[in-house]
């Protein structure tokens, strides 16, 4: 029963199909990345424009190497949230016409759950299984105990991992998008090279705060301007140990308690881009193993935005009768846990 899923909150221009079994029968993903780099980050403005014109030819290209035809699908799923608006706009859209047109059964999926259920099409995760949701927005550990019943732990206080990633990248002169950048750069460098905060490491909560840190590394590529290349490959490396750092022990006070309330269950899920960061797997693939629990981490191109994982999460959402109608609005926010957002704390 295949779903088509189309993905446009960010700067991905994305669509695929996905079957009930969870066979990928296509996956497109347009990078937009040639617009924004000169900019140095996401223009929304320009994310919106440029979904509106390329959205009809990636749905067809994914239909196409899909071998289907619309009448053939079971559903529709689009990103409804959260995001850039405009791009939200776009998809949410596209997919209801779609739906509406074909007469068929329409989704409109949280971006988070799409990451958050990924791990159930590529690992086969069964519910509850503690989640490490590590992306450019987000920085949140969650209970996940079905589709659509997230429980947070823990979020970030201010900044999202991959912004501080992004941040490092600029600061470094390392480009856009930062991550990969940064990795990269890291792999050459001496991680203890300098001195960097771990902020709210063995801190009572399971949150994260990742300005801080950012800072730090501000003062730090200043005093030591002019940077050669292996000065910033030291760089890179010592801001990615320090992440590593706070996310095992951020991950390792959470998997201690999700272990009080489910002693049978031991399962760590790490979603969203971040978590395409090899040497950031290696390190929480030890910290699960100290803590005994099993490592599970979609591919590195499931972990990046990708409309897979909205087609899938349209699979499970069918399966349970759970569709939208097209009132359904885009929203720019959109918490997994609700009820934890209302509290205050940044989504
Ligand atoms: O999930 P995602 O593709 O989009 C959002 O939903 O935000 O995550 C994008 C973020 C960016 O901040 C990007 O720099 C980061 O994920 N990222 C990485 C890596 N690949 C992407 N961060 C560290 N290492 C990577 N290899
Ligand atoms: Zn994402």
């Amino acid at each position: 029963m295949p779903v088509l899923g189309i993905e446009t909150s960010c700067d991905e221009t994305a669509a695929a199909v996905v079957d009930g079994d969870g066979n990928i029968l296509s996956d497109i993903v347009l990078s937009q990345l040639d617009d924004h780099r000169p900019y140095g980050g996401v223009v929304p403005e320009i994310a919106a424009r440029a979904h509106v014109e390329h959205l009809d030819t990636i749905i067809t290209r994914a239909m196409n190497d899909a071998g289907l035809g619309y009448t053939d699908l079971n559903g529709i799923a689009a990103t409804a949230g959260p995001g850039l608006i405009g791009g939200v706009m776009v998809g949410l859209m596209t997919g209801k016409a779609i739906a509406a047109a074909q007469r068929k059964p329409f989704v409109a999926v949280n971006h988070l759950e799409g990451h958050a259920l990924t791990a159930r099409l590529t690992h086969q995760a069964a519910f509850p299984y503690l989640l490490l949701l590590i992306s450019g927005g987000h920085c949140q550990l969650l209970e996940v105990a079905g589709v659509g019943a997230y429980r947070r732990i823990g979020t970030t206080i201010d900044d999202a991992v991959g912004e501080a990633f992004d941040k490092t990248a600029k600061l470094l002169g390392l480009g856009f998008p930062g991550g990969p950048a940064v990795e990269a750069a890291a792999a050459h460098g001496d991680p203890t090279a300098f001195a960097l905060p771990r902020p709210l490491a063995g801190t009572e909560t399971c949150d994260f705060s990742f300005s801080g840190l950012k800072t730090a590394v501000l003062h730090a590529v200043r005093d030591a301007a002019p940077l050669t290349d292996a000065r910033r490959a030291d760089m890179a490396a010592s801001f990615q140990a320090a992440v590593a750092d706070v996310l095992v022990d951020r991950t390792g006070r959470a998997m201690k308690q999700f272990a009080g309330c489910h002693p049978n269950v031991r399962s760590l899920v790490v979603a969203g881009g971040v978590a395409a960061n090899q040497a950031l797997r290696a390190r929480l693939d030890l910290a699960a193993a100290a803590h005994d629990f099993t490592l599970l981490v979609p591919p590195p191109r499931l972990c990046t935005d990708n409309a897979v994982m909205i087609a899938w999460a349209g699979v499970e959402r069918l399966r349970l009768g759970l569709t939208d109608n097209f009132a359904a609005p885009p929203r720019a926010r959109w918490p997994l846990d609700a009820a934890a957002a209302a509290t205050g704390a940044k989504a």
